[in-house]
């Protein structure tokens, strides 16, 4: 039986992201387990950068919930994520979330090729800002094949299926979700991640800042339009690109640490005595 789970990144009960990942996950046909789990819930601390994960074998050792939730994404054969705009950006705790995937490098040999829809109800038109782009870094990291990231207007918690358009997509998106290709991007997308944002390099050079992916602006059809293909097809979201980051870059600079110790803390040393931290009263020094 395949195993569907919906990650509800935001706090608002009965809201649009709660919503409409339930129209979606009541859809996907029978025989199927259905699970929620409401990251707002759960006790999640922020990655403390001891890089500890990055060794096989190795777990995150916080003591919070993020190994129930991992548990949860492991064993499951699809993934909706549904995420807010909060300010131009992905709700808080999906970047929470994010950070503490470090171990992404070796975990994503679970998540490999699964189904994954990203949600993303937004308030205003033209207060999107960088969501979606944040929001497809997750799919990737894990490999995961992404069916579609679907950003949805809705202000009021419900709204998004007032609109019956919104409820009829959000139910194909579950009825189909286990024989979907993977999502095909717009002609202003980046081809290779589907982001929405580019940066310009000198040169008449564009870049995908999301998976690193260059291209150059053409005029085609009419309109100034980035062209992926004029560049080599490197980015970092590529099979060889996340090897080279998760198991060599990084697991070369837990080598570099290692030599560099001595010499580190030296260096921090004399900033130990400037102990200006304010804390709330009741609350330890970390010392
Ligand atoms: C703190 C906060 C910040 C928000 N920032 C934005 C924003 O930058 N752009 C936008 O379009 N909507 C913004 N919204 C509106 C929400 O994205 C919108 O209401 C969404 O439907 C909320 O989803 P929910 O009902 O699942 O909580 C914000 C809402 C809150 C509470």
């Amino acid at each position: 039986m395949k195993k569907v789970l919906g990650l509800v990144i935001s706090e608002r009960r009965l809201g649009n992201t709660e919503i409409l990942l339930k129209e979606i996950i009541k859809n996907v046909p029978d025989p199927c387990s259905r699970e929620l789990i409401r990251l707002t819930e759960l006790t999640l601390k922020s990655c403390k950068g001891c890089y500890q994960c990055l060794i096989p074998g190795n777990s995150c050792s916080i003591n919070d919930d993020f190994l129930f939730l991992r548990e949860h994404i492991k064993d499951a054969d699809a993934l909706i994520i549904g995420l807010p705009v909060y300010f131009l950006g992905p709700h808080a705790y999906f970047k929470l979330l994010m950070d503490r995937l470090l171990c992404a490098g070796y975990f994503a040999e679970h998540t490999r090729g699964k189904p994954c829809v990203l949600v993303i109800p937004f308030g205003m038109r033209g207060w999107e800002g960088y969501a979606r782009a944040a929001a497809l870094t997750l799919p990737a990291l894990l490999k995961m094949k992404l069916i579609d990231c679907w950003l949805v207007h809705a202000a009021l918690p419900g709204e998004s299926v007032l609109n019956e358009v919104n409820a009829g997509y959000a139910g194909q998106l579950g009825a189909n979700l286990f024989n979907s290709p993977a999502g095909q991007w717009g002609k202003l997308d980046c081809p290779r991640c589907g982001s929405d944002l580019l940066r310009f390099l000198p040169g008449g050079l564009v870049e995908c800042p999301i998976c690193s992916g260059r291209g150059k602006i053409v005029a085609r059809d009419g309109d100034l339009l980035p062209d992926f293909t004029l560049e080599p097809s490197t980015h970092r979201f590529s099979e060889a690109g996340l090897e080279e980051h998760f198991k060599g870059w990084l697991v070369g600079m837990k080598e570099r640490f290692k030599t560099q110790k001595d010499i580190l803390k030296k260096v921090q040393q004399p900033y130990k005595e400037y102990d200006w931290w304010v804390r709330p009263p009741g609350q330890k020094n970390d010392k």
